[in-house]
């Protein structure tokens, strides 16, 4: 009768620690908070649910008693907020043993089992990755699910625009860093692509660029794709990985790092092929000094230190990263100026994360900024709104074009916004020119790159010129596709003091842009604009210099969740992100102090 006794405690006893799910899934659970996953399928995945609100569990995968990689995912506690997939495939054939290390201390291990994770993982063929999110933008980049931040490595080659970015694929907040990839050939229909580089021994991968090797320097073979990136561990390093096959998978360098100090430094762009010298230069963000370090290399391999700038120049409020260099024309001249980006967070001119940047010289060794009249550096910014960061150029683009794209997303606030399968988008690419403004100074222009003109249906409204004053005058946006449009009109606001342009729905939601004619400020008030309490520091008003004093040309691209002001050819640029309850629905105007001309109206659906 003891026997039988022992041998159902027994079996009670393996039933609690062991439970077979039935799908290859066993799962055991060894102490308060650790647990071990065996997966033993022919599935492709392992879905993993996962709560945001938790914090993450670290999962170690071991395949034959050797830690393969180390992954932390949000594993659900009390609610299932989404699914991520494991993709077993690198490891088909093999039992694959998550090793899980969760958050939170339990009190007994019976506790710990009732975590809703436990009953939720599942090997699954299918991982669906419909879209669930009424802000997912219609014509911007985002990825099918998970967290994204800066564009990183981007080229064009043959006709294909590449980009990568900081991706997540475990999660809707930022960690794993890894390179995810898409590509294009028109700047609007973005491909999906594998993901190009994961975290290695040495560390996630955070941002970086890539270069075509035309001449094989780095004896990687001609015309091989080099990437090089932070290797972020316990300290930050720099590694390059090469691709055979066109950037769509790498190969990580077996001499990584490549590059290593006793400082933060990260996001190396590699800007610049010198024909004279024979060598690369590349351009570091020397994170905590807030100064960008300049280095040139024969191979993508050896790394010498040229020169530094920055060092208490422009703001400073922040830590310097994602530095890009090139050389623009100034537009009716003969003359270039080289540009310096150099992303800051916080610290930009809205709070948070922003573009400065610099024009002036390179040459060869040291960039030296222009000053203005009273010799001194003034700061610039790329755009004018809150949502507008990490921007960095194409490398190679055709024509000659300098195209850049930034994220569109704030530090403060990136991983409240209210989305859930997916967290940021980009913004809309934008070619870069240069102007001389009235001060003498040379300022850049972010233009809609030219592709994407053909985004426009036929314009739902046309107006070839009105005068508004008062009474407020109103445009219909289009219906379809929730709105999503391209508003362009040219307001001359120089017989008001101010106009009013306003975008609204019957959800009482409204973003109001203002032209104030004698400062020539065009402005962005988002603190109606629909839900914004997710973060104190969303709501926010925005302003930028018009650079002109009469006529403002104006297109507004407003997309399921974020505004793009595009003014006077790009001369001042505002991407400010929304998520009105409803879509907006109409464009509403007026004068205030005297009367306002409005011409050329067009309201395109895109
Ligand atoms: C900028 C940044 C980079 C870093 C990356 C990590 O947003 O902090 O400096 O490489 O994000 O994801």
């Amino acid at each position: 009768m003891n026997y039988i006794k022992t041998l159902i405690f027994a079996m009670l006893l393996c039933l609690q620690s062991a439970m077979a799910k039935g799908d290859g899934v066993t799962i055991e659970h060894l102490g308060v908070s650790n647990t071990l996953v065996r997966v033993n399928t022919d599935c492709r995945y392992i879905l993993l649910p996962c709560e945001e609100a938790n914090d993450d569990a670290r999962i170690n995968i071991l395949v034959g008693g050797k830690i393969q990689e180390t992954i932390y995912v949000r594993l659900a506690k009390s609610k299932t907020d989404y699914m991520v997939p494991f993709d077993l495939t690198p490891y088909a054939g093999k039992t694959v043993i998550m090793d899980v290390v969760t958050p939170q201390g339990r009190g007994s291990i019976r506790e710990a089992k009732n975590d809703v994770c436990w009953r939720g993982i599942t090997a699954s063929n299918e991982f669906d990755t419909t879209n669930r999110e009424k802000y997912r933008p219609a014509y911007h980049h985002t990825p099918a699910y998970g967290w994204m931040n800066d564009p990183n490595g981007m080229f064009y080659r043959d006709g294909v625009w590449h980009l990568y970015y900081q991706y997540n694929p475990y999660g809707s907040k930022w960690q794993n860093m890894t390179w995810g990839h898409s590509t294009t050939t028109d700047l609007v229909n973005w491909k999906h692509e594998p993901i190009a580089i994961r975290p290695d021994g040495i560390g996630s991968i955070f941002s970086g660029s890539c270069v075509v090797d035309h001449n094989n320097t780095s004896g990687f073979g001609k015309n091989s794709v080099i990437a090089m990136y932070t290797s972020a561990g316990t300290s930050q390093m720099q590694s390059i990985a090469h691709s055979h096959d066109g950037g769509k998978t790498f190969q990580i360098y077996e001499g990584n790092p490549v590059l290593t100090q006793d400082s933060e430094a990260r996001d190396p762009k590699v800007f610049h092929f010198n024909e004279e010298t024979g060598e690369w230069n590349m351009v570091l963000a020397h994170a905590l000094e807030h100064e960008m370090q300049f280095f040139a290399s024969k191979d993508l391999k050896e790394w010498r230190l040229l020169s530094s700038f920055g060092k208490g120049i422009g703001a400073q409020d922040g830590v310097w990263e994602c530095p890009d260099v090139f050389e623009l024309p100034i537009e009716g001249t003969n003359e270039t100026r080289w540009v310096l980006l150099c992303n800051l967070n916080p610290g930009g001119i809205f709070e948070g994360s922003a573009t400065q940047y610099f024009t002036g010289v390179w040459d060869g060794k040291t960039f030296t900024a222009d000053t203005n009249a009273e010799g001194k550096i003034d700061t610039k910014w790329l755009d004018w709104g809150k949502d507008h960061y990490a921007t960095v150029s194409w490398s190679d683009g055709p024509d000659g074009r300098r195209s850049v794209i930034g994220w569109m997303s704030n530090w403060q606030y990136a991983a409240e916004v209210p989305t859930m399968q997916f967290r940021s988008a980009n913004t809309l690419p934008r070619d870069m020119s240069l102007f001389r403004g009235d001060d003498g100074q040379v300022y850049a222009i972010c233009a809609p790159s030219p592709e994407l003109l053909k985004m426009r249906g036929k314009a739902s409204k046309r107006d070839s010129r009105s005068t508004v004053g008062k009474s407020v005058k109103k445009y219909e946006l289009p219906t379809e596709n929730d709105g999503v449009c391209e508003i362009v009109m040219t307001v001359d606001p120089r017989n008001a003091d101010k106009v009013v342009l306003a975008l609204t729905n019957d959800a009482g939601d409204r973003v109001e842009m203002d032209i104030d004619a004698e400062k020539n400020i065009f402005s962005m008030d988002r603190t109606k604009s629909g839900l914004v309490n997710f973060s104190e520091q969303f709501a926010a008003k925005t302003w930028a210099p018009t650079f002109g004093k009469g006529e403002v040309e104006l297109r507004i691209y407003i997309d399921r969740s974020s505004i793009e002001v595009f003014g006077n050819g790009g001369r001042f640029v505002m991407t400010n992100l929304v998520f009105p309850n409803k879509p907006y629905t109409h464009i509403e105007l007026n004068a205030e102090g005297g009367s306002a001309r409005v011409s050329d109206v067009n309201i395109y659906p895109l």
